[in-house]
């Protein structure tokens, strides 16, 4: 068993609440952490005054601490492990901030070559998880089929993960960040009916993804730097976001002792929907259906009208009530990739002019809706030849190294109990039942 982490949360005076039926008083602690707003800390609440807190969706709730992701909503700011977003998508590259998130340094020279080695090493999967691909049909949406799969590695697994030991975890996180390319390449080619390509060690990360995507075996394919260099910024910029709905449902489900390759299946699962990483490939189809420039006023009055259930994609955030910070970088990266490519999109024209539509409307000035991240990252998956389908699959390769991260986090962390909200409960109360004979 490795020793638990120490907790670095510092007490910082409390609340007192004061039950208006009773007049009881309760004083709670009031919790700091090194940024962002202090915590009060109620887990004395219940057993010392009788109630639950109600906040669905979670929008006042800190459900843990952690020391990997810092986001200021307002401001528009993220941090991993204190290092600015923009700064590592500038100067880092994607292993080297898997090895930041997980190991919570940057690498020195031997680290780094030592992690690059190690993962380059993982990426190959069992050659019995190429049959499991052959019960899917075709046609099935790659996020399913990567559900599937990423779920079936605890089949593979099971027996040799003993998630107490530091050890055991760290195995399981390099084979998952490792192989997510070649299962999430797996499942593109099955989709399109060609061969699987074996994953190469002369290749990056980012390469050998792209490698696995669309060589054939019948000619020579030859990295475009351009490409790998976009995709890899991409793989940064999605790497990890705090306690979003995946990771918080990849902590809960690790909460239990659940084998960690279910765990994130459960992640991958979450991350499907429209609502959440789903949102890339939900602009590029909604980009495909406006048609003009001329046309978009008519989207915005549509998104603004609560009768109908259209949303901009690709606008709003839970978090940021500020331009999102990957959005910032990757609408540079989308002009270098477009003007790279020699295309001239129509689609980015209309982006851009939805985008300053928007901005510059009543509606979602109000409402501080930006762009986020899922805005830009659509538009230049498409330039990259990357099919819509395949975004979200994308998005959770990148995320799988903050899932792991954080699931290592949590059970290191001394105050990890399973996950169990409670409820309030407004369903019948106690009845008797009544035989089917008797009901009218
Ligand atoms: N288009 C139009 N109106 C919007 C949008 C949008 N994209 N987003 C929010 N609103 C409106 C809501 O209707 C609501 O209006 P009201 O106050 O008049 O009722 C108000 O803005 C607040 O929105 P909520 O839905 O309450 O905000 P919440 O924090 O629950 O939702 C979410 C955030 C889900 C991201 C939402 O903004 C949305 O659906 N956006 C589109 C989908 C999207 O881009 N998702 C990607 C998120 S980023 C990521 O996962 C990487």
């Amino acid at each position: 068993m490795s020793a638990k982490s120490q907790q670095a949360s510092k007490s910082s005076g409390s609340v007192t609440l004061t039950d208006p039926s009773s007049g009881q008083a309760l004083e709670l602690p009031v919790l700091s952490g090194t940024l962002g707003p202090s915590v009060v800390d109620i887990r004395a609440l219940y057993s010392g005054s009788g109630y639950f807190t109600y906040d669905p969706g979670y929008t006042s709730t800190g459900a843990c601490e952690s020391k990997i992701t810092f986001i200021d909503g307002e401001k528009g700011i993220l941090l991993h492990r204190g290092y600015p977003i923009g700064e590592l998508a500038e100067q880092s590259d994607f292993l080297e901030v898997a090895y930041l998130l997980l190991r919570g340094e940057l690498p020195n020279e031997t680290e780094a070559k030592d992690f690059v080695d190690t993962i380059t090493r993982h990426t190959m999967v069992h050659e019995q998880i190429n049959y499991l691909y052959r019960g899917f049909r075709r046609d099935a949406h790659p996020m399913a089929v990567m559900i599937g799969v990423v779920g079936a590695l605890a089949a593979f697994y099971h027996d040799a993960t003993d998630i107490g030991d530091s050890t055991h975890r760290m195995i399981a996180s390099h084979r998952l960040i490792a192989k997510m390319p070649t299962i999430a390449a797996m499942a593109y080619k099955y989709a399109v009916g060609q061969p699987f390509v074996y994953p190469r060690n002369d290749l990056t990360y980012t390469e050998n993804f792209l490698h696995m995507l669309f060589a054939v075996p019948c000619e020579e394919y030859k990295i475009n730097p351009v490409q790998a260099r976009a995709m890899d910024r991409i793989l940064i910029l999605h790497a990890d976001h705090e306690q979003n709905a995946s990771t918080s449902t990849v902590r809960l489900a690790g909460s239990s002792g659940a084998n960690p390759y279910a765990c994130i299946a459960a992640g991958i699962a979450t991350l499907w929907g429209p609502a959440h990483g789903g949102a890339n490939e939900a602009v590029v189809r909604m980009l495909e259906e406006i048609p003009t420039v001329e046309q978009i006023p008519e989207y915005i009055a549509r998104a603004k009208d609560k009768n109908d259930p259209f949303r901009l994609m690709g606008f709003g955030h839970r978090v940021y009530k500020n331009y999102d910070p990957r959005a910032t970088v990757l609408r540079e990266t989308c002009s270098e990739v477009l003007d790279d490519f020699g295309i001239d999109d129509d689609k980015l024209k209309i982006a851009v002019e939805l985008e300053k539509i928007a901005l510059n409307d009543e509606y979602f000035i109000e409402r501080k809706l930006y762009p986020n991240v899922d805005f830009y990252s659509g538009l230049i998956l498409k330039a990259l030849g990357i099919p819509p389908e395949l975004f979200t699959v994308i998005f959770a390769l990148a995320r799988t190294v903050g899932w792991v991260a954080q699931w290592n986090e949590m059970i290191e962390d001394p105050s990890q109990k399973i996950g169990r909200p409670r409820q309030l409960y407004t369903g019948a109360a106690e009845r008797s039942f009544i035989p089917l004979a008797d009901r009218g």
